[in-house]
C-alpha cells in the first residue's frame, strides 16, 4: 500500500533549535557557549538538508519573547547572528543557498541590519534552496502584519472584503511565496510551537524529539525524514481516498 507521501523528501523543512541552553548546563557552561554549538548544529542542518532535497528551510533563531532573556545572552546571540553572517555567506553562495531573514529586523542594531540586508543581496540569485531565518519573529506578528496589510489595500481600493479569502491571506504572510512547511521539527524535549509559524503549520506534519539541538547529528535527521516519509497526509480526506485518488 503506498501512500502518497511515502518515500517522499518534504519541499519544506522548519525547525526550533531548542535546548543550546541545557546542553551547556550540563557541562557546567554558560548558555552562551550552548548556542555556539548550536550555531554548528544549524550548519551541519543547512548542509544536509540541501542535499536530502528540500527546497526550503526555515528556522527559529530568535522569538519576539526572547529579547526577555537576560541582557548578556541576548547580546551574545546577536554577536552570534552577525558573525555567523560574516563568516558563512561564501559558504552559502558556494552551495547555491538563498537566505533571507522573516521578522521584526527593527529592533536590531544597525550593523546587524545591514549585515542581514547585504547577506539576502549576496545570496538572492542562489536556487538550490532557500534557508528562511526567523528572527525576532513570531506568528502573532506576521498575521497581525498580514491584516494590516490587507486593511490597507482595502482602504486604497485595491482589494474588496468579499475577495479575502485564504489564499490572498496566506500571500501577505511572511513566506507568502514559498510553500507552507511539510515538516515540523522540535528538538529539546519540549511540545509545543511557541508562536512560530501558527499559519503556515495548519496542515504540517509534527516531528518532537528529546534531543538537545547541540546534539541534533545527521542520523537524527534522517531519522526525521524517514518518519515524516511514513506519514499519511490526509488534509481532512480518509485514509482510503488518499491511497486511491479520486
Ligand atoms: C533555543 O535554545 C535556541 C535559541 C533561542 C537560539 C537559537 C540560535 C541558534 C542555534 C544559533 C543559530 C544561528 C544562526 C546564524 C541562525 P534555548 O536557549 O532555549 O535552550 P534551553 O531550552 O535549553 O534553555
Amino acid at each position: 500500500m503506498v501512500s502518497q507521501s511515502q518515500a517522499s523528501v518534504p519541499s519544506h523543512v522548519c525547525i526550533i533549535m531548542d535546548g543550546n541552553g541545557r546542553w551547556a548546563k550540563k557541562r557546567f557552561m554558560p548558555r552562551t557557549f550552548g548556542h555556539r554549538k548550536g550555531v554548528e548544529t544549524t550548519r551541519l542542518a543547512v548542509e544536509f538538508f540541501a542535499r536530502a532535497g528540500v527546497s526550503h528551510l526555515t528556522l527559529f533563531a530568535f522569538s519576539s519573547e526572547n529579547w526577555n532573556r537576560p541582557a548578556e545572552e541576548v547580546g551574545s546571540l546577536m554577536e552570534l547572528f552577525m558573525q555567523s553572517l560574516q563568516q558563512y555567506t561564501d559558504e552559502l553562495n558556494a552551495k547555491q543557498i538563498r537566505i533571507r531573514f522573516i521578522g521584526d529586523r527593527g529592533s536590531f542594531s544597525t550593523d546587524l541590519q545591514r549585515q542581514i540586508g547585504q547577506t539576502e543581496t549576496e545570496t538572492a540569485a542562489n536556487q538550490a534552496m532557500t534557508l528562511n531565518i526567523a528572527a525576532n519573529y513570531g506568528g502573532h506578528w506576521d498575521i497581525v502584519n498580514a491584516v494590516r496589510a490587507l486593511a490597507q489595500k482595502v482602504r486604497d481600493g485595491v482589494v474588496e472584503p468579499a475577495d479575502i479569502d485564504d489564499r490572498l491571506f496566506a500571500r501577505q504572510l511572511s513566506l507568502g511565496d514559498s510553500p507552507d512547511p511539510d515538516l515540523f521539527i522540535r528538538t529539546g524535549g519540549e511540545h509545543r510551537i511557541s508562536n512560530f509559524l501558527l499559519w503556515q503549520l495548519a496542515y504540517t506534519e509534527f516531528y518532537f524529539c528529546d534531543t538537545l539541538w547541540p546534539d541534533f547529528s545527521e542520523s537524527e535527521m534522517s531519522a526525521a525524514l524517514a518518519e515524516y516519509s511514513r506519514r499519511q497526509r490526509r488534509y481532512g480526506k480518509t485514509g482510503e481516498q488518499v491511497e486511491v485518488p479520486g
